[in-house]
């Protein structure tokens, strides 16, 4: 029955966050005690106990922080599978930074009183934005290039980005500290600027009102559809498409259309079976390099049935691209969960932001990804890979780490400026 369980779940959880959260429960368990029923002051909590506590996280904290650096040293040698770390969590990947997770639990203990709680554990939530601040923390000094989500990161499922929106200013913020600013949404619309430009008119033209010279907002790119259509913002502030020769390199430009079309096949089939046997109201649409099942409008899909829908169609894919008939048509895809539809897309984010990284000159220890699809049936999952990342869940939470990375890229702004020119 674990391992079953196990089989099952595997897709809603991330191993990491719940080895941190099962370290953290002894502390909670045996040593954050029931409140006093008494009045007695003697009986009470001191503030030496709630002290205590939040040493006690912190002393497991550094332990982990130390078991990423054994990690990283074993990466560095080539022997990542060696780590101590990859036995005790074995779907571990690669660490681009340290995590200073000890001094981003302080930080998150002064906001949301982690240790002074008796009933509630430091939950899935709480981990996961320690280890977005310590992330924060890591990689603010190098940053060059941060690449966004589009859908639930920056505005709501299908929505535009909103012209009031917080987070104008503070992309504006970023672009203005010369970092490489870039959208990678699955969202494909074949070399369609004005399709783009629409969905992302609130930036446009927050651009437009803070009047951003070229040397600006010419760095701010969009990529769709994964890793396919790469577009640049112009000086009079519309998207200009970028033709594929100048960017994709050779493996992705001899992808050929009887490989993408075989995939997108099998795709489409299983995706048609799905909808037929949970009678899903949904129709199905097809895309030169996308397939995905699309809701009626006013339609709420339940997420079971859209994993479902996930799960089915990755195993048919790779069943077919493993049997003698599919070995021809391999290439990189990315079926996923997008909230409510599913997209089976040739070619993937991780793709997008290697591809993004060569254009732009920046290392994986100077990338970060922000998306809100971080378990292994979202898109944002597979950039874990090539970059650093922040795992949200709304864009409002984008606004809240944003606010931590543009006040700690404040701070630092002259160190910033010598060690990147010193990369230069
Ligand atoms: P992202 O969150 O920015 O990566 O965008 C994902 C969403 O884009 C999906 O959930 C869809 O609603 C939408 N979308 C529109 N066109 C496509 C496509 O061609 N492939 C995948 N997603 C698409
Ligand atoms: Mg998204």
């Amino acid at each position: 029955m674990y391992a079953i369980n196990y089989a099952l779940r595997a897709h809603k959880r991330d191993p990491f966050i719940e080895f941190i959260k099962g370290m953290l429960m002894t502390p909670f368990v045996l040593h954050a005690k029931p409140l006093p029923q008494s009045d007695d002051p003697n009986e009470r909590d001191d503030e030496h106990h709630m002290d205590a506590n939040v040493v006690r996280y912190c002393n497991i904290l550094s332990s982990i922080e130390e078991l990423i650096n054994e990690h990283i040293r074993k990466q560095d040698k080539g022997v990542p599978d060696q780590s101590r770390l990859k036995r005790l969590v074995p779907s571990i990947s690669t660490f681009h930074t340290q995590l200073p997770l000890r001094e981003s639990f302080l930080l998150a203990n002064a906001k949301h009183s982690i240790a002074a709680r008796r009933f509630v554990p430091p939950s899935f939530n709480d981990i996961r934005r320690i280890l977005n601040t310590a992330q924060i923390i890591a990689i603010a000094p190098k940053l060059k290039l941060i690449t966004f989500d589009g859908d639930m990161t920056l505005y709501g499922d299908g929505k535009d980005f909103e012209h009031d929106s917080g987070l104008v200013k503070l992309l504006v913020e970023l672009l203005e500290y010369d970092l490489y600013v870039c959208v990678v949404t699955a969202a494909g619309y074949p070399g369609d600027a004005t399709r783009y430009e629409q969905r992302l008119s609130g930036l446009l033209k927050g651009f437009e009102n803070a009047r951003l010279p070229k040397s600006v907002c010419g760095r701010f790119f969009v990529l769709g559809g994964e890793c396919n259509y790469l577009f640049q913002c112009q000086e009079d502030y519309h998207l200009k498409y970028i033709p594929e020769s100048e960017y994709q390199p050779q493996e992705i430009l001899s992808w050929s259309s009887d490989q993408i079309n075989a995939i997108l096949d099998i795709a489409q089939g299983n995706l048609q079976r799905c909808v037929d046997d949970m009678k899903l109201p949904c129709t199905i649409l097809r895309k030169s390099k996308a397939v995905g099942i699309v809701p009626e409008p006013n339609v709420k899909i339940f997420r079971e049935e859209l994993d479902e829908c996930v799960l089915s169609t990755q195993h048919r894919i790779v069943n077919f691209l493993n049997s003698p008939r599919g070995k021809e048509s391999y290439l990189p895809f990315c079926a996923f969960n997008g909230g409510n539809d599913v997209w089976v897309d040739i070619g993937n984010k991780l793709i997008g932001v290697q591809v993004l990284q060569k254009f732009l000159g920046a290392k994986p220890k100077e990338t970060l990804h922000v998306g809100d699809q971080f378990l292994s049936t979202g898109n944002d999952f597979a950039t874990r890979h090539q970059c650093c990342t922040l795992w949200i869940v709304n864009p409002d939470e984008t606004q809240d780490v944003l606010v931590e990375l543009t006040t700690l890229l404040k701070a630092k702004k002259p160190e910033r400026s010598i060690e990147l020119k010193s990369l230069s």
